[in-house]
């Protein structure tokens, strides 16, 4: 084996051909521009692969709770976590660009936009991204390749990991009348201790908390009935061993989308300095188009919503003794 063929660099290190260069009118910052959008795009293939095999593990039936699966998962989305925070940072080297180097090319790449990066749209759609959740629909499929539209509409009919992460947590099985006798259940326990939390202005809590926890499906929701209950569980007796790496589960997925839109909001900082308020080489509003994504593209929110049910550890409901030796390593 050799290095520059195991790397295969003679591909990766010609594919940099300036468009600027092939015009006769060389602009020396187009090179950075073109590979910091090819490594952009080398992350993006090292997080979806990542999240694909998550996805993977997710997707069965059964999770083995005595098996490395869920620590593997944890670990992967820990390095998509990781990876998402450099994309964040190195934003700054494209900006030792100023907005005047930029123009010396940048009415050659219309109408290409880092907006048509497909290995972005697989990766909000796998996530939970919704094809109706998008901001400005219309512009979305005018701007894509119509191949390109129709494998993302595609995608987006299949499960999603949210979806995945919902049909697991509602598989918790520690709700059940083997640990709570009828009439008995911990939600009647944990809504007790609930509305004694609550300060005089925060009665009205309980009309979400009811309708979250004590109601049907609310229409619109992501997590179901089933799901936001596990979730909370979790997140309330996450220091038993085996809640453990299902609260990181979800952590984990809340700093995805933190990150997500942490990049959202700086990539769309660096936009309104490079081009102000003109309208992008995508063709849309350009910094106004970026602020509305940004706002609404959040996929796992309804985790973080939960945190406005909690109480304090002392107020917890006491779990049954049979409940608390499964939470524990041996069972
Ligand atoms: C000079 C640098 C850049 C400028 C001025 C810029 C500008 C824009 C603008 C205006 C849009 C909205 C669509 C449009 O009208 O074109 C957009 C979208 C986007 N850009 Fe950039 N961009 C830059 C660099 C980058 C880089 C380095 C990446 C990394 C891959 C990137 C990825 C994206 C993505 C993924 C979108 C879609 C965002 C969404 O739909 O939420 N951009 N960009």
């Amino acid at each position: 084996m050799y290095y520059s063929d195991y790397l295969q660099l003679n591909s990766i290190l010609n594919a940099q051909d300036l468009e600027s260069d092939k015009q006769g009118k060389h602009a020396h910052d187009e090179m950075l521009f073109i590979i910091i959008h090819q490594s952009y795009e080398l992350w993006f293939k090292q997080i979806l692969f990542e999240t694909k095999s998550v996805y993977d593990i997710l997707a069965k039936e059964e999770i083995n709770d005595n098996s490395p699966e869920l620590q593997v998962a944890v670990n992967r989305l820990h390095r998509v976590t990781e990876i998402l925070r450099v994309l964040v940072d190195k934003v700054t080297i494209l900006e030792t660009m100023s907005a005047q180097d930029f123009l010396d090319f940048r009415d050659l790449l219309r109408p290409a936009s880092g907006f048509q990066s497909m290995q972005f749209k697989v990766l909000e759609t796998l996530l939970g991204l919704k094809i109706e959740e998008r901001h400005g629909q219309e512009y979305f499929t005018s701007q894509l390749r119509s191949e390109d539209a129709k494998s993302i509409y595609t995608l987006a009919k299949e499960t999603t990991l949210l979806q995945l992460v919902n049909n697991w947590l509602e598989r918790m099985p520690y709700f059940s009348e083997s640990f709570w006798h009828e009439g008995n259940h911990f939600f009647d326990h944990y809504r007790a201790a609930y509305a004694q939390s609550l300060g005089e202005g925060e009665k009205q809590n309980m009309q979400a908390f009811d309708e979250l926890f004590m109601g049907e499906n609310l229409d619109g929701r992501k997590l179901s009935l089933k799901a936001r209950r596990a979730a909370l569980f979790i997140m309330l007796y996450r220091d038993y061993p085996i809640l453990q790496n299902p609260y990181r589960i979800m952590n984990l997925l809340l700093d995805i989308d933190e990150l997500l839109a942490t990049w959202r909001w700086r990539h769309m900082n660096m936009v309104h300095r490079m081009i102000g308020n003109r309208s992008g080489t995508g063709g849309s509003t350009g910094k106004g188009y970026l602020r509305e994504a940004a706002m609404k593209h959040y996929i796992f929110q309804e985790f973080a919503e939960l945190t406005s049910f909690l109480v304090e550890r002392s107020k917890f409901p006491q779990l049954p003794p049979t409940l608390e030796a499964k939470l524990g390593f041996t069972r």
